[in-house]
C-alpha cells in the first residue's frame, strides 16, 4: 500500500529534495542517459543520478513517496527535478501510478528506430553477461525460432511502441508527453534539446556550443563551462552484424506497429520499415 505522508527534506543552504516534475520514462536504449546528461546542462535542472525504479519495482513503490523523495537530488525551489528510469515506458502498471502521484507530470520519452533499438538492447545484455564472465547466445539465437522471426523475444516486444504508448495515453494526453527523436539526438543533439527546453518551459540556456562532435567516440560529447566530457564507454557501442535478410524481416515486422504508433501520436519518424 502507498504511504502518502511525506516531507520535502530541507538542507541548511535552502535547497531541498523535491518530487520530480518531469520523468524520462524511456525507452530502454533510446538514448535516455544522453538526454538526461544534456538536459542537465541547464542550470534549472536537478537530475537524479541513478535510475530510481520507484514506479516499476514493487518493493520500492511499497516504500511510499517519502522513499521516492529521499532518492532525489537537493535542488532550489526554482529548479525542476528530473529522474530517468527507462523501464517505466514498458511497465503496464506505471502510467496509473505516475498519474496518481501527479496528474500534471511532464513526461519525456526518447525513441529510436525500433530495429536498431533491438540490436542495442541485445548488445546491452550481451555486455552485462561478458562482465560477469558468463556466456551469452548470439543475436540470431534470439531473433530466429523455427526459421521464422521470433516475435516472442522480449527486445522485440519493447520496440512495439504503440502498445506501451496506449497504456500511457489512458492517463496522460499527448500534450503531457514530449517525444524526443533519439536518432536525431545522436546526429545533431542541440535542436532536440531546444525542443525539450521549450516543452519544460525552461529559459533557453543550452547552446550549440555545449556540444561538439568527438571523432574518436563517434558521438557528440558535452562542453560545460570549458570542461569537455563524453558519455560512458557503455554508451555508443558497436552492434552485432546481422544477416541482411534477417534485418529486413525485422524492419518488415515493425512496419504495421510503427504505422499504428505514428497514428497514435500524430507524427512520423524516419524509421526503417
Ligand atoms: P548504443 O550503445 O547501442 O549505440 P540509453 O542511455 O537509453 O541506454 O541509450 C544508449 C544509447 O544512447 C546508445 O546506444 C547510443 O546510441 C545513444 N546515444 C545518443 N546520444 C549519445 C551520445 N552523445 N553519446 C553516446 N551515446 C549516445
Amino acid at each position: 500500500s502507498q504511504k502518502n505522508d511525506f516531507k520535502e527534506n530541507i538542507h541548511s543552504n535552502g535547497s531541498c529534495q523535491q518530487l520530480p516534475q518531469t520523468i524520462i520514462i524511456g525507452v530502454r536504449k533510446g538514448g535516455t542517459r544522453a538526454l538526461l546528461e544534456m538536459l542537465s546542462l541547464h542550470p534549472d535542472i536537478a537530475a537524479a543520478e541513478s535510475e530510481v525504479h520507484f514506479f516499476d519495482w514493487e518493493d520500492h513503490y511499497g516504500n511510499g513517496l517519502q522513499w521516492y523523495i529521499n532518492q532525489m537530488p537537493f535542488s532550489y525551489p526554482h529548479q525542476i527535478t528530473v529522474e530517468k528510469t527507462p523501464a517505466y515506458f514498458t511497465s503496464p502498471k506505471v502510467p496509473e501510478r505516475v498519474y496518481n502521484m501527479n496528474q500534471s507530470m511532464r513526461l519525456l520519452l526518447i525513441l529510436r528506430d525500433p530495429s536498431e533499438r533491438v540490436l542495442s538492447d541485445y548488445t546491452q545484455v550481451f555486455y552485462n553477461h561478458m562482465q560477469k564472465h558468463k556466456p551469452y547466445p548470439s543475436i540470431e539465437q534470439f531473433l530466429i525460432k523455427d526459421g521464422e522471426l521470433n516475435v516472442d523475444y522480449k527486445a522485440i516486444n519493447r520496440s512495439l511502441y504503440y502498445i506501451h504508448m496506449q497504456n500511457w495515453l489512458k492517463y496522460f494526453s499527448l500534450d503531457h508527453i514530449h517525444i524526443v527523436d533519439g536518432d536525431k539526438l545522436i546526429k545533431d543533439p542541440f535542436p532536440e534539446i531546444e525542443k525539450v527546453e521549450r516543452f519544460l518551459k525552461l529559459s533557453p540556456q543550452i547552446n550549440a556550443s555545449n556540444f561538439y562532435f568527438n571523432k574518436t567516440k563517434g558521438f557528440y560529447c558535452l562542453r560545460d563551462s570549458g570542461r569537455e566530457r563524453c558519455l560512458h564507454e557503455s554508451k555508443g557501442r558497436a552492434h552485432p552484424q546481422v544477416d541482411t535478410r534477417l534485418l529486413e524481416k525485422l524492419h518488415e515486422y515493425f512496419h504495421e506497429p510503427n504505422k499504428k504508433f505514428f497514428e497514435l501520436v500524430g507524427r512520423t519518424f524516419d524509421w526503417h520499415s
